[in-house]
């Protein structure tokens, strides 16, 4: 007889998230670095400005870590070909916990030891991405996504997050062509994991900030050098 009891059991998320002390994270180990996340749709420019964000703050002197979810451990690297460009078909379930076997070993090997080493770890995609993908998108428990999560960062929790938010629209105009598993889904998908990423910023303002990425490159690199540079000078008061 299949077990039904504990089956992942998908449901319409809720239009509207409210702050409850369920939604609430957990309180992170002292730690000297700093963890800046980046979010946002396929195509919403994330990579590009990763890397100039770690030129820009390598150039003044802070010892950067730039790092990305999945794919960044040994691990990750197998389960991020998995994820991505095999056609295996996935349970919703199972393919959380493979993102989650990636931020497990992500957060350990990589992110951990860096904070303790005092850097600013610039991590493209993070747990946001999940609650916003695997939750909101694939219309799953957008709070049991939340537990499973919390479960693989080890009290992890990002200082600052940007989310480089577009329309759709604007996002795959810039793909050109779909290129792995999520990249193919259709607009409707991806409409959820907008909203799900301005439910989280609506949800924790002060931790997530929103970017307008529908323009041109230098434009966006200006405005998250503007808000990352304040944001460090309020920190260091
Ligand atoms: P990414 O490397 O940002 O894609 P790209 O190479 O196009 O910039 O992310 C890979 C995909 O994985 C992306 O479509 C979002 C998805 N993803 C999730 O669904 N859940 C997650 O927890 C993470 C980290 C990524």
């Amino acid at each position: 007889m299949p077990r039904t009891r504990g089956a992942w059991t998908p449901r319409r998320a809720p239009a509207t998230v409210r702050a409850s002390a369920e939604l609430e994270l957990p309180t992170q180990p002292t730690r000297p670095g700093t963890l800046i996340t980046i979010e946002g749709i396929d195509g919403a420019g994330k990579s590009t400005q990763v890397d100039l964000l770690a030129a820009h703050l390598g150039a003044r002197g802070h010892h950067v870590v730039a790092t990305r979810e999945p794919g960044a451990t040994p691990l990750g690297h197998e389960l991020r070909r998995l994820l991505l460009q095999s056609e295996i078909a996935l349970e919703p379930f199972a393919e959380l916990l493979l993102f989650l076997a990636d931020r497990v070993e992500h957060v350990r090997r990589v992110i951990a030891p860096a904070l303790a080493a005092g850097a600013i770890v610039l991590c493209d995609r993070f747990s946001d991405s999940t609650i916003a993908y695997q939750g909101y998108g694939r219309e799953a428990d957008v709070a049991r996504v939340r537990r499973w999560d919390e479960e693989s960062r080890a009290g992890i929790t990002p200082d600052l997050t940007l989310l480089l938010d577009c329309p759709v629209a604007v996002a795959s105009a810039r793909r050109r062509h779909a290129t792995d598993r999520y990249q193919s889904l259709d607009p409707a998908f991806h409409q959820r994991v907008r909203d799900g990423f301005l439910a989280l910023a609506a949800l924790e303002p002060t931790r997530v900030r929103r970017v307008d990425a529908s323009r041109d490159v230098a434009g966006v690199r200006d405005e998250i050098e503007r808000v990352v540079g304040t944001w460090l000078e309020e920190r260091r008061r």
